[in-house]
C-alpha cells in the first residue's frame, strides 16, 4: 500500500454566513484551528454548531466570507477556480449518507470520481486494491442495495481514497450505522490514517468514537470552545473516562 504524506490544516479568523429568509446566520464565526499533518481530530458540538460547514469550507465545497484556510501550506481561500478543482481532488470526503450511485457496482462507485482522468481500465486495479483495504474483497460486483450500511460506507471510504488524499474529511460517517458497525468504521479510518499518513477531521456526535481520536475540538455557535489533546500520555481508559465527562 502506498503511504501518503498527510497535510497540515490551518484556519485563521474563518467566517461563513448564510442568508435564511430575512435572517443572516453566522455558521462559522472567527474560527482558528491548527491541525498538524497526520492528526485525527474529532469535531464535536451540538446540532447547528458549524461542524459540517467547517468541513465544507476546508474542502472548498463552500467559500468562506472571511479569514484564511491553509492546507499543506497552500492558501485555499486564494485559489482560482481551476486550482480549486485540483485541490478538491486531493481531499477525501466521506459523508453520512454514502452517496453511492445505485446502478453502479461497488467497484465502479470507487472509480467514478476519477473517471474523467484516464479510462476505467487504468483505475480498476487500484479500486480493487482499495476495496480490499476496506475489507470488501470479493464484493466488487455487488450493487449498493446488496450491501449493508457498514459495507456501503466502506465503499464510500474506498472512493474517498481514490485520489490519494493527504486530508480526509468525514462528516458523521457513522451516523447511519449501529454502534458496533460505527466502531468498525472508525477502526478502519484510524488504521488507514496510520498506514497512509492522512490527516483526518471527523465530525461526530458519538463521544465514544470522538474519544478514540488524537484530539477533540468542540464547537459552539461556529467557534472552538474546547480543544483537548487525547494523546497526552494517559492510558486509554483514563482518556475515555475524561472524554465521557465532556458534553458532546
Ligand atoms: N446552506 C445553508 N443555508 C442556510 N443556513 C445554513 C446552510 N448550511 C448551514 N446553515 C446553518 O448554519 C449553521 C451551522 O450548520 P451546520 O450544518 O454546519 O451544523 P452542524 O454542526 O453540522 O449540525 P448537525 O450536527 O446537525 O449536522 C446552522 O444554523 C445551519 O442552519
Ligand atoms: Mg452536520
Amino acid at each position: 500500500m502506498t503511504s501518503n504524506a498527510g497535510v497540515p490544516v490551518q484556519t485563521a479568523g474563518l467566517v461563513k454566513r448564510f442568508r435564511s429568509g430575512a435572517d443572516r446566520i453566522t455558521a462559522v464565526d472567527w474560527l482558528d484551528l491548527d491541525v498538524p499533518a497526520g492528526q485525527a481530530v474529532a469535531v464535536t458540538g451540538p446540532s447547528g454548531s458549524g461542524k459540517s460547514t467547517l468541513l465544507h469550507l476546508i474542502g472548498a465545497i463552500e467559500r468562506a466570507d472571511g479569514g484564511t484556510i491553509t492546507v499543506g501550506g497552500k492558501e485555499v481561500t486564494k485559489l482560482r477556480r481551476a486550482e480549486l478543482a485540483a485541490y478538491r481532488r486531493g481531499i477525501g470526503f466521506v459523508f453520512q449518507r454514502y452517496h453511492l450511485l445505485p446502478a453502479l457496482t461497488a467497484l465502479d462507485n470507487v472509480i467514478v470520481p476519477v473517471l474523467p482522468y484516464r479510462g476505467r481500465g487504468d483505475h480498476a486495479a487500484r479500486a480493487r486494491e482499495l476495496l480490499d483495504a476496506v475489507g470488501l474483497a470479493g464484493r466488487e460486483r455487488a450493487l449498493p442495495a446488496q450491501l449493508s450500511g457498514g459495507e456501503q460506507q466502506r465503499v464510500g471510504i474506498a472512493r474517498a481514497l481514490m485520489g490519494e488524499p493527504g486530508l480526509l474529511l468525514a462528516d458523521e460517517p457513522t451516523g447511519n450505522l449501529d454502534s458496533a458497525t460505527g466502531g468498525q468504521i472508525l477502526d478502519l479510518l484510524l488504521r488507514l490514517r496510520d498506514t497512509r499518513g492522512m490527516t483526518v477531521l471527523l465530525a461526530t456526535h458519538e463521544q465514544h468514537l470522538a474519544a478514540r481520536c488524537d484530539r477533540l475540538i468542540r464547537l459552539s455557535d461556529g467557534t472552538v470552545v474546547e480543544d483537548i489533546d487525547l494523546t497526552d500520555g494517559e492510558d486509554p481508559a483514563a482518556t475515555l473516562d475524561r472524554a465521557s465527562r465532556l458534553r458532546l
